[in-house]
């Protein structure tokens, strides 16, 4: 008998290079839940040339938060669609507590209310090296680095074949702001969840593998 895999509803927190974006999508694939991740939205926004994308470049590019009212909307409408039916995994947002609070608005219309937060906590001097060696695949937010994830051939996503980029954020000096964004605007939400009892903190600054072990196992004792 084909077993139906666990609801979940989780959001996924921690500082730029935290692996937010290493490790959501296959906590998608393994609960069958939707991914999503806002900074890949916004991304698809500059890149189609939007109003939104204009507006979210120069944001971005400058390691600065975009308003909570334009990305609220932008959850609302994505947390309706159906791969979400049977739960997401979001990643970079809530950003703000407003954008928390918000969110819980949303989900208790719906009577689905959240069940994890969790924050990969890691020093900011280890995410220079990160940051700064991050390889993407533009179309579907895939990440590797150039010494810690390599892909099989030199900047080519190993799934598609296509070419993989550096984003333009990705630089010591933008960085600097998006943790200084994260230590000011984000890390309250972190006290707003642990407040609620769903909160977790993982430690981020071991190996991938390690990081995935530990969130199989905040799912399995708290489900
Ligand atoms: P967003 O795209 O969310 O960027 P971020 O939070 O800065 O996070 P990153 O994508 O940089 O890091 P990650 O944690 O996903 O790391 P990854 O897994 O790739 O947002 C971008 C911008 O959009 C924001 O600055 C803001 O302007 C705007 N924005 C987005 N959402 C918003 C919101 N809600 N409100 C307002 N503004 C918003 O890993 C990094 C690298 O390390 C990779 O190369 C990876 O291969 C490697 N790696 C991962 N895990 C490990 C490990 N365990 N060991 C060694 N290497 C590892």
């Amino acid at each position: 008998k084909v077993q139906l895999p666990k609801s979940l509803r989780m959001i996924i927190m921690g500082p730029p290079g935290s692996g937010k974006g290493t490790q959501a999508p296959k906590i998608a694939d393994k609960y069958c839940v939707c991914h999503l991740s806002t900074g890949d939205m916004l991304r698809a926004a500059v890149a189609e040339g939007t109003a939104l994308g204009k507006e979210a470049k120069v944001i971005m590019e400058a390691g600065g938060l975009v308003s909570d009212e334009i990305m609220v909307n932008m959850i609302k409408e994505n947390l309706g669609n159906q791969e979400c039916k049977n739960g997401f995994v979001l990643d970079g947002f809530p950003r703000t507590v407003v954008q928390a609070e918000k969110l819980d608005e949303m989900l208790d219309k719906n009577n689905t209310p959240l069940e994890h937060a969790v924050e990969l906590v890691i020093d900011d001097q280890l995410l220079v090296a990160r940051i700064t060696g991050r390889l993407v695949h533009s179309r579907s937010g895939r990440s590797y680095h150039k010494i810690f994830n390599p892909p099989k051939v030199h900047m080519t996503d190993d799934i598609t074949g296509e070419p993989l980029i550096q984003r333009a954020d990705d630089n010591e000096q933008t960085l600097k702001k998006r943790l200084a964004s994260y230590h000011s605007s984000t890390k309250p939400v972190t006290e707003y969840y642990r407040k609620r009892g769903i909160f977790s903190e993982v430690d981020a600054a071991r190996s991938q593998v390690a990081v995935w072990q530990s969130l199989m196992a905040i799912f399995s004792s708290k489900n």
